[in-house]
């Protein structure tokens, strides 16, 4: 199993973005998660496309857009021309889950659907042959520098086994609240892909901290 990290820009500087970029993936970053948050579907205001193409240059990763806007499908080719690798959204930001999910397609990015702490994995239910990445949100989505919600942990397994299951290959990310002392019993619950925001841009050394998450990852 190999395991990717994917510091989410939401607590880097943003006073130099495209500086932290470079060197969150000196440090070693396999993903750059980039946080999109509109003030309607969640209560903050990040960052848009514009945003995505000035730091695209600088990151040599794919770069994972997390849209938590409402509603997704306008904003979607503008974020595919703005050099997204990957485009997750909500399902309840969705009229029609199954054609946003064509649409990033047709972009030509990979397609992931999140689920909040009480979304019910049922949305998976006709869908799963078409994602390239499930995102499971261990807080509620809004705010970088929150607790880990543990009931994540039940839902990762779940998600793990149905991915199992499928025979598909299917990225299974967690976001939200991911530390250092955590990462291993999440990686244990199934996941493989682990957004770290506040436990990585608030210390000092990018490549300590993210150098003591593959410790724990490989454990
Ligand atoms: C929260 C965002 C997260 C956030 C995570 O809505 O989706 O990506 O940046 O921040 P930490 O890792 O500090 O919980
Ligand atoms: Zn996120």
């Amino acid at each position: 199993m190999s395991y990717k990290i994917a510091p989410s820009l939401l607590s880097a500087d943003f006073a130099k973005l495209g500086q932290e970029v470079t060197e969150v993936i000196q440090a070693g970053a396999d993903l750059i998660h980039f946080d999109v948050m509109d003030n309607h579907y969640v209560p903050n205001l990040t960052i848009g496309p514009l945003v995505c193409e000035a730091i695209r240059s600088y990151a040599t990763v794919p770069i994972d857009v997390h849209l938590m806007v409402k509603p997704v499908d306008r904003i979607i080719p503008d974020f595919a021309k703005a050099g997204a690798g990957i485009i997750s959204f909500h399902p309840e930001a969705s009229e029609h889950i199954d054609r946003t999910i064509g649409l990033i397609h047709d972009q030509g990015c990979r397609a992931g659907l999140v689920f909040n702490p009480a979304t019910p994995l049922s949305y998976l239910d006709h869908v799963m042959d078409k994602l390239d990445l499930i995102l499971i949100m261990s807080v509620n989505p809004g705010f970088g520098g929150q607790s880990f919600i543990p009931e994540a942990l039940n839902k990762l397994r779940e998600v793990r086994s149905r991915i199992n299951q499928s025979g598909h290959d299917i990225l299974l990310e967690i976001d939200g609240g991911v530390k250092v002392d955590n990462i291993h019993a999440i990686k244990e619950a199934g996941a493989d892909t682990f957004v770290a925001g506040s436990a990585i841009f608030n210390t000092p050394d990018y490549l300590a901290t993210i150098s003591a998450m593959r410790k724990e990852l490989s454990r």
